[in-house]
């Protein structure tokens, strides 16, 4: 996809599940892999940049092993790699291609490592400088200092402590730190400079402590690694949340209302990006920790505040403050964050240009950047990403400034986040909500919107069909609450255009007869079905929006759409359409029901819909009615699109 539009987004709200953290992901794999034992990991992050650490270690001969989603069983090495010669791509991944490189250096082996062209703009020579004092062999292939590298067979001496700079990248130090204890003997790591981005090595250490190995520390400024310690596996181990991927929901939801949960992370995090929640407490948000979870709502009263941060503990989620400064009373301020200039792009720059597209005012420096709002945000930016995960996810945010943005290269969140742009839909893309009793025509009227819009469209009611037809198929008791809801949750069903397979056939018709339509009232009625479809209705909410039809779109699947309608008319009404419905079909008179026992059986099903103990048919007090006794379908749909206009700050709605 060369480009995603967002439209304009008005509200953020709900849950979302955080993918696992990439950098306890990369970590994790590698210290698996020269671990004695076999590791199983779950809730691995599957992205891009883990991807090219599994490849990598594959290549050198290690065991891995997927067992169902996100679950890697590895066969440690119980040492240095056992291939002895490799050549390895590690695309744009640092997590990958510092700590690989360290590692090979101490192997005995004869390797290559390249990335892509970007990863051979950024730097690697005080790393390089740093395995150079203990007789690592490393040569540079293209340009000194940076990748590609060829590295040989060496022997390693660890007689005087290994002088280091820790202020480009801090994976300098945390490479060298998962890879000297292979050696076997006391190593020492001096640093020469300032270190930057204190928390990555913490969860460094945390991983190593993790896996048996135990490093003395004196303050930021001296390690030491006392001889004699291997990795051992630890058995199992689950990666948590990604802490910097949380950034960009809990920024939403300090932006658009909230509260936005993010699910993964929580107060026991040993990921310094957490600290993320801090900064935006300090600008007024509304933040509350779980041991799972942290929540994020705006102010209670007013704007977020105008800061001022010295954010070089949290490089990556700092990021998403400069997107959430569009969205303060004044001239924000991140310093410290020179780091950005070698990262993905030249982060600072790209910041700068594409937040001056937005109509903010920025000063550039070589290790600041300066951001002064525009009293409104500038519609219909296209923002360029830079093959930066993070530039794409960060500047999403910027249409909860109700205004349409242009994300280009969407594609580029597969590093650490593929699914993003769903997650945030869940968020964060506007839903209509159109709910209504049997015949009220809001099925009708709810496509005709769907299609205006240029909106996905949910039948809800079909799912309850398709349900009821399978279940029938399958010879299941329709009271039978445990097994209907089985054939809920495993529904083999597509929606293909306007056509509606199950499992590969075309039902598109069948599901509309009579005895499914009663059959599908009946087994609505099942907490447990219920439960089994909520997720699947859940997951069509996605750019640029969603028109959802049923009973309990309002009220429970979609409690917070910004656009909520009920759509009735009195049974006579109602009845009377079905009746006309059924000619058009070319039903023969003697087979067609009676006008009135149409109408009593939609008031059997009314009152069926409308009494069931759980997501009973109702009006929510926050829905518009829309009574279409008297109205043809145009005029529906006209009633509808006033309430869509008055609700979402759409720009170029269309005029129906
Ligand atoms: O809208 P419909 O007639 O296709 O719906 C079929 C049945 O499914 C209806 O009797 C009630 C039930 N249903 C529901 O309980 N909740 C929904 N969101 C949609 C339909």
């Amino acid at each position: 996809m060369s480009h995603l539009d967002l439209p304009p987004l008005s509200r953020a709200a709900g849950t979302v599940q955080l993918p696992g953290s990439k950098s306890i992901s990369n970590r994790m794999l590698l210290l698996a892999a020269l671990a004695e034992g076999v590791t199983e990991i779950r809730n691995l992050l599957d992205s891009d940049d883990t991807r090219v650490m599994l490849a990598a270690l594959q290549a050198l001969g290690i065991g891995l092993k997927a067992q169902e989603a996100s679950a890697w069983r590895v066969h440690g090495a119980g040492g240095v790699f056992p291939v002895k010669e490799a050549e390895l791509f590690m695309g744009n991944a640092g997590t990958a291609i510092r700590p690989l490189t360290a590692v090979l250096a101490l192997s005995g082996g004869h390797y290559r490592v390249s990335g892509v062209p970007r990863m051979h703009e950024r730097p690697i020579g005080d790393l390089v400088a740093g395995l150079r004092q203990i007789g690592g062999n490393v040569r540079y292939v293209g340009n000194e200092g940076f990748p590609p590298l060829e590295i040989f067979p060496a022997r390693i001496q660890l007689t005087a402590p290994i002088r280091l700079r820790g202020d480009v990248s801090s994976q300098f130090l945390t490479a060298l730190l998962m890879a000297l204890p292979l050696t076997g003997e006391t190593a020492i790591i001096e640093l020469t400079t300032e270190l930057i981005s204190k928390p990555y090595i913490e969860i460094t250490l945390n991983l190593m402590a993790r896996f048996g190995v135990a490093v003395e520390r004196e303050g930021w400024q001296r390690f030491t690694i006392p001889g004699g310690q291997r990795y051992k596996s630890p058995g199992m181990l689950h990666v948590e949340g990604d802490a910097s991927a949380a950034s960009y929901f809990l920024a939403a939801g300090a932006i658009g209302g909230g509260p936005v949960r993010v699910m993964g992370v929580g107060r026991q995090s040993i990921q310094g990006d957490v600290r993320f929640a801090d900064a935006l407490e300090s600008l007024g948000a509304r933040i509350q920790w779980g041991e799972d979870f942290i929540a994020a709502s705006a102010p209670e009263r007013g704007k977020l505040k105008a800061f001022d941060l010295d954010l070089n503990h949290i490089p990556d989620a700092a990021m998403t403050l400069a997107i959430v400064a569009l969205f303060t009373d004044g001239r924000c301020v991140l310093r410290n964050i020179a780091s950005w200039r070698v990262k993905e792009t030249d982060r600072i720059a790209a910041m700068a240009k594409e937040l001056r597209k937005l109509g903010a005012t920025v000063e550039e420096g070589e290790d600041f950047l300066a951001v002064s709002p525009a009293p409104s945000l500038a519609p219909h930016a296209a923002i360029d990403t830079y093959d930066d995960h993070r530039m794409a996810m960060c500047f999403a945010l910027a249409a909860l400034g109700g205004v349409p943005v242009r994300i280009n290269d969407p594609g580029c969140v597969a590093k650490t986040f593929p699914h993003f742009f769903d997650a945030f839909a869940q968020i964060a893309a506007p839903v209509i909500a159109i709910d209504g009793p049997s015949a009220s025509g809001k099925g009708t009227v709810a496509q005709r919107v769907a299609k205006a819009l240029g909106f996905h469209f949910l039948d809800s009611g079909a799912l309850y069909r398709l349900t009821a037809l399978s279940a029938m198929k399958a010879g299941v008791a329709l009271d039978d609450e445990a097994a209907v809801a089985a054939v809920a949750a495993n529904l083999p069903a597509e929606f293909v255009g306007d056509r509606i397979l199950l499992a590969g056939e075309e039902v598109t018709e069948a599901i509309r007869a009579e005895e499914v339509g009663v059959a599908a009232s009946k087994i609505a009625a099942l907490p447990a079905v219920r439960a089994a479809l909520f997720e699947r209705q859940r997951a069509f909410r996605r750019f640029p929006g969603l028109v959802a039809d049923g009973r309990d779109m309002g009220s429970v699947v979609f409690p917070d759409a910004p656009v909520k309608v009920f759509l009735t008319a009195s049974a006579a009404a109602r009845a009377e359409r079905r009746y006309k419905q059924l000619i058009e079909k070319g039903m023969p008179a003697n087979m067609r029901p009676l006008l009135q026992d149409i109408v009593k059986d939609l008031e059997e099903r009314d009152a069926r819909d409308a009494a069931r103990a759980v997501a009973p048919l109702q009006q929510t007090p926050d829905a518009d009615l829309v009574d279409t006794t008297t109205l043809n379908i145009d005029e529906a749909v006209a009633a509808v699109m006033d309430s869509v206009r008055r609700r979402l700050p759409l720009s170029n709605l269309p005029v129906l």
